[in-house]
């Protein structure tokens, strides 16, 4: 059977991770909708190769492959750490080297994991604008999550859980549907918009 694949892909440099459990918790609770095929890249998988790569064929083996993945999947989970307050620069990096037509309609769902609250509009204010550059499918439930919420290195906190499942049953629907596909996405019909004058009429 042709699953739809999955791809999660982490930004954080370090084993274990939040990130990576945070976006292992999201896709436990996807494939408890639908069946998938899942692969999660975080940036140890793809090796020194990524930060040193300045285009595309530059990348080495490792990292080409995660691109790829990320390119080729029916859907993303990412993460990222917040870092200085924003994304981490190595998670900015990959995308970078991502085609700009690649992830157009594709369904995305956001999350990343900071040391405190204060900047969990992270995910709002720098990776859904990113993923808007890329015309993807952002998911309408982001998740963010604190050290806090984490418990040996599992997400715990019943808020974020319950969140990561709201998240993981927009991502399900979305998966394959029409509007997830790249195609349709850009030739949609434009709507034709009414302009309605309020006040005085002439
Ligand atoms: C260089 C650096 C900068 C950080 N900056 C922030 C920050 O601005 N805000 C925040 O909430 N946490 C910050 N943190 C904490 C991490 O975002 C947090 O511990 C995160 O969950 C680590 O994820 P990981 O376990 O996947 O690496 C920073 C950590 C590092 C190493």
């Amino acid at each position: 059977m042709n699953l739809p694949r999955i791809v999660g892909f982490s930004g954080s440099p370090r084993r274990p991770s939040k990130t990576r459990s945070l976006i292992e918790a999201v896709a436990a609770e996807v494939a408890s909708h639908r069946q998938v095929r899942l692969d999660i890249f975080d940036l140890s998988d793809a090796g020194p190769g990524l930060g040193a790569a300045l285009h595309r064929q530059d990348l080495t083996l490792p990292a080409a492959r995660i691109i790829d993945a990320i390119e080729q999947a029916d859907a993303l989970i990412v993460g990222t750490p917040v870092y200085k307050g924003a994304y981490a620069g190595l998670f900015k990096h990959a995308f970078d080297l991502v085609d700009p037509r690649a992830l157009v309609g594709k369904p995305v769902l956001l999350t990343a994991t900071g040391g405190g609250p204060r900047h969990a509009l992270v995910v709002e204010h720098a990776l859904r604008p990113l993923f808007g550059f890329f015309e993807a499918l952002a998911v309408p439930t982001a998740v963010y999550a604190s050290d806090t919420d984490f418990v040996e290195g599992r997400l715990a906190e019943a808020g974020v859980r319950a969140r990561v499942s709201t998240a993981a049953q927009q991502l399900a629907v979305l998966i394959g549907t029409e509007a997830s596909k790249a195609e349709t996405v850009s030739s949609l019909p434009s709507v034709n918009l009414q302009v309605v004058r309020r006040g005085a009429a002439r």
